[in-house]
């Protein structure tokens, strides 16, 4: 199994990874919204006593057990293979829409570069969100086709540092802005009442696995590619505290620009597409921070795509024995075929199933559902049926660590997973937190479970078969 040549470039590779859209225009405005300052507090609690564990877990589980997503599942008990076949169809159906976004970064950047003002309807009510999304299709797929060292670890390398510079920039150019204060104060004024509302912990836990990466089977798969002298806990906390630097970092940007205007920090797409484009427009300079600000978003979005893509291509690999460029153009063409009806849905074609965008559609059940399943599928699977001594093994440098990973994951987040997927379906308890897109879902509670569950079904019905066929392939 292919290695990472030294620690900084896993540790630039996991932030890559971490570091996407949802620290840059989802944490700071879920911030704002919900109650500034006392928002960080669950926030804070979710991340490190929750998502890290977890982050630790994918880690070292992924470095004793040498596999994929599929054969770590496997090597515990064979019929657990599926459950690595499962995280694998979910984070391919992600990515495939998470791509789609990717392609709006990029067609921003450009925008920003010809200084054309194209506004997000005019953009989406175009067919170049499909070029786009074909185009970081293809350069995801061409990343990952030089392997771990030359292609995800070098591209991060180049990247991460690049991003982290960029952003310090734009941080120190925002403090000079008139709208810097009512900014800050937006994104930093506690409101301690909040705290009691079991929604602002849902959308935290959300927002914390989400941002981490974790349960997506991209540290367990990057995990594998470890060295046994890489100490997992003090690598898991830079990646963690570099994650959460970005989300700030991004608030103190996106809130003095926002408020020199007076305009009103939306959500998601809103925010970086129309909400940011418009007052860039507005802003000295705002051609130069427009591109600076939609390349890092492009970065960030490139970086963790690549990481998603790495689950499938790795779990093929081993599953037929093809090489790595052979499996990386078939996955490739499969998320373009996958991902089109997604960037269908927000082009001139404006594909719609059960009356919302297909990518909407898949963001708010799949999206929503999928990663709560797999982060419990992870946490289970690899603390109940693994023996306690492989912890401490794996985690000698801090033993301590290893008792606490271990009962966390083991009792703790399963019950949190559990209790904030089932308020979700049976309560119809709208989580921000889950969903990348919007703050106001369109499909909740049941209606959105039952659509995950069908297209959870179908998903695994067709890997099955590609499974048998495979068997059939190899014998
Ligand atoms: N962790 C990645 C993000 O925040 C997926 O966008």
């Amino acid at each position: 199994m292919e290695k990472w040549s030294s620690k900084l470039g896993f540790i630039l590779a996991a932030v890559g990874s971490a570091v996407g859209i949802g620290n840059i225009w989802r944490f700071s405005t879920v911030v704002g919204q919900n109650g500034g300052g006392a928002y960080l507090i669950p926030y804070l609690i979710a991340v490190f006593l929750f998502a890290l564990p977890l982050m630790i877990l994918e880690l070292m589980i992924g470095r004793h057990l040498q596999g994929t997503v599929i054969s770590t599942f496997g090597k515990v008990k064979k019929q657990f293979r599926f459950f690595g076949w499962i995280i694998c169809a979910i984070v391919f159906v992600i990515l495939s829409y998470y791509l789609v976004i990717t392609g709006w970064t990029l067609g921003y950047l450009i925008i920003s570069l010809s200084n054309s003002g194209t506004t997000f309807s005019e953009f989406t009510s175009s067919y170049q969100p499909i070029v786009y999304f074909i185009l970081v299709t293809i350069i995801t797929g061409f990343v990952i086709s030089f392997g771990v060292k030359k292609g995800i670890e070098r591209i991060s390398t180049l990247l991460m540092p690049f991003s982290f510079i960029l952003l310090i920039i734009l941080a120190i150019f925002c403090a000079t802005l008139s709208g810097f204060g009512a900014g800050i104060g937006f994104f930093f004024t506690p409101d301690f009442s909040v705290l009691s509302n079991p929604l602002i912990w849902s959308a935290a836990f959300g927002q914390a696995f989400f941002s981490l990466s974790v349960g997506f089977g991209v540290l367990l798969t990057y995990g594998g590619y470890l060295d046994k002298g890489t100490n997992i806990v003090q690598s898991s906390l830079i990646i963690t505290i570099a994650d959460i630097s970005v989300a700030f970092l991004a608030g103190l940007i996106i809130f003095p620009i926002v408020f020199t205007f007076g305009l009103t920090p939306g959500m998601g797409a809103e925010l970086a597409f129309t909400t940011l484009p418009l007052a860039f427009s507005l802003l000295d300079y705002g051609m130069v921070l427009a591109v600076a600000f939609f390349l890092l978003l492009f970065f960030a979005a490139l970086t963790s795509s690549i990481g998603m893509l790495e689950v499938s291509v790795a779990a093929v690999m081993e599953k037929t024995s093809f090489s790595r460029r052979k499996t990386s153009l078939i996955l490739t063409l499969l998320l373009i075929l996958v991902g089109l009806p997604a960037a269908l849905s927000y082009s001139s074609m404006n594909l719609m199933v059960l009356g919302a965008r297909v990518l909407d559609l898949l963001d708010e059940t799949l999206g929503t559902i999928g990663l709560p399943i797999t982060a419990l599928l992870t946490t289970v699977v690899f603390t109940w049926f693994i023996q306690k001594k492989i912890f401490v093994e794996e985690l000698q440098e801090s033993k301590r660590w290893a008792t606490l990973v271990l009962y966390t994951a083991k009792y703790v987040i399963p019950v949190i997973l559990i209790v904030t997927t089932i308020s979700q379906l049976v309560l119809n308890v709208d989580f921000a937190g889950w969903s990348l897109l919007r703050d106001v879902r369109l499909i909740r509670g049941a209606s959105s479970g039952a659509i995950a569950l069908i297209l959870l079904g179908s998903m695994l019905g067709i890997l099955l078969f590609i499974e048998r066929v495979l068997h059939q392939y190899k014998r």
